[in-house]
């Protein structure tokens, strides 16, 4: 077996927290994340996204309500708001957010992505423009939890080798 380097470390020690220590976020280590979600690729390089850094508590508090009453949210030290621009699909912003997730995670915070957003009230809590929605967001804390880990199904089940329907199974 060949050892997970640094990179595949991260990629694997990923999972979703929900709860979080009521601390900040250094603003280094927020720098970083931020770098990170810039450098990912995007269709044509359209760079058709925008993100919103929530730290301050009240904000953070109530974008969480928003969230179908998950105040867990609001316990991070930082909510990352992804937005998208209008007229635009949602494939660039989840490979952005899915970077700034894994640099947080890859710094030691934990991360959750969030769908379930009434868009409509958390689009107004931030002053989004006509036509800008919430596109999906993150905590990014301390976790304050260590939560047993989701199951995935089996390899065999979710690849192919050369085509439809012929089970690839992998070692490693
Ligand atoms: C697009 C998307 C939306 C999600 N929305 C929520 C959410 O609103 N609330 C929540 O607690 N988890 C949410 N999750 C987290 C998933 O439940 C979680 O990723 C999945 O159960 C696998 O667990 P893991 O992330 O710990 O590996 C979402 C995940 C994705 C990818």
């Amino acid at each position: 077996m060949t050892e997970p380097n640094a990179t595949l470390q991260t990629m694997w020690q990923r999972q979703s927290i929900r709860k979080y220590r009521d601390e900040p976020v250094p603003a280094d280590h927020l720098g970083l994340i931020l770098e990170a979600a810039r450098r990912a690729p995007t269709g044509s390089n359209r760079q058709n996204w925008r993100l919103i850094v929530v730290t301050a508590p009240d904000l953070r508090q109530q974008v969480a309500a928003a969230c179908m009453g998950q105040t867990w949210i609001g316990e991070a030290g930082a909510i990352l708001v992804l937005v998208k621009l209008p007229d635009q699909g949602d494939t660039n912003g989840a490979i952005v957010l899915d970077h700034a997730i894994l640099a947080a995670t890859s710094l030691g915070y934990g991360t959750c992505w969030v769908g379930a957003i009434d868009r409509e009230q958390v689009g107004a809590l931030l002053g989004l423009p006509d036509g800008y929605t919430v596109q999906n967001l993150t905590p990014v804390g301390i976790a304050d939890d260590t939560p047993p880990r989701r199951p995935r199904k089996a390899p065999e089940e979710l690849f192919m080798a050369e085509g439809w329907g012929r089970p690839l199974s992998y070692e490693l």
